[in-house]
């Protein structure tokens, strides 16, 4: 994918060839077909040839949802006393992993889209949250060989597409056309998260999305669920 840069900038976009297989471009053509990625004042976005305006994420976002989303730390069981480890497996914008982050948790995130991992990385760093791994791997395998243990892990899967319905926001609709859907069931990446979780497994659904495999009890939020696994290890 292309990455537009003003100029100025080239050291700043000089890792982005290196680290996301992208081609970074001073000139931007006129007529551009498709996604492509502009870096300006820190900010990755990703825009479209009818969306020059593109979508990014704010820190000041983020910030807000630390104060009001609760389902989200209920659901992963914060406690202000012990922080807790957070595998995100899905990160993709990264805004519920900065969000549990934000919250205290030692988080670790995996996305398989480059492009989704080069936007994660961007908002970390304006975070200043480098000390959260990222990883751009395929969390099925990353699952089955790390070896490694978390007390939560959050698996945010895209939402099934939905027939008549209003379309979700840009961003999901973005990232639904550039990332390839699931390649296992729901189902089987439950009982692969439930393996590596000391405590629980949170799985991100619609709100009337049916139950998989029985959850142990779910936390509903304004548009979404949130459904929690005990681990398989307690
Ligand atoms: C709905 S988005 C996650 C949104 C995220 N929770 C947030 O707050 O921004 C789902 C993401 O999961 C990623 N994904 C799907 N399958 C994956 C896999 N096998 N390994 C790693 N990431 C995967 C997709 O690329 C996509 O970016």
């Amino acid at each position: 994918m292309q990455l537009y840069y003003p100029p100025g900038c080239k050291d700043r976009v000089a890792p982005f060839e290196a680290l996301f297989d992208m081609t970074p471009c001073l000139e931007r053509p006129e007529h551009i077909v498709g996604f492509y990625l502009v870096f300006e004042r820190d900010v990755l976005r990703l825009c479209h040839d009818d969306d020059d305006k593109g979508v990014s994420i704010s820190l000041a976002e983020i910030d807000k949802r630390a104060t009001r989303d609760l389902e989200l730390a209920r659901a992963c069981g914060l406690s202000r006393h012990a922080p807790c480890t957070v595998l995100d497996a899905m990160a993709g914008w990264g805004i519920d992993g900065l969000t549990l982050h934000r919250l205290g948790c030692k988080v670790t995130c995996l996305e398989q889209s480059s492009v989704a991992w080069a936007l994660l990385h961007n908002l970390f760093e304006r975070a200043d949250a480098s000390d959260v791994p990222l990883h751009r791997t395929d969390a099925w395998c990353w699952l089955e060989q790390s070896g490694e243990s978390f007390q939560v892990v959050y698996l945010d899967p895209m939402f099934p597409e939905r027939r008549k319905k209003a379309l979700p926001g840009k961003r999901i609709q973005y990232l639904a056309q550039l990332v390839p859907g699931l390649e296992h069931e729901l189902g089987d990446w439950l009982n692969a998260a439930r393996s590596m979780a000391t405590s629980r497994v949170v799985l991100k659904r619609r709100l009337h999305d049916p139950e998989i495999d029985n959850p142990d009890w779910c936390i509903n939020g304004r548009s979404v669920r949130y459904d929690v696994y005990r681990s398989g290890q307690q």
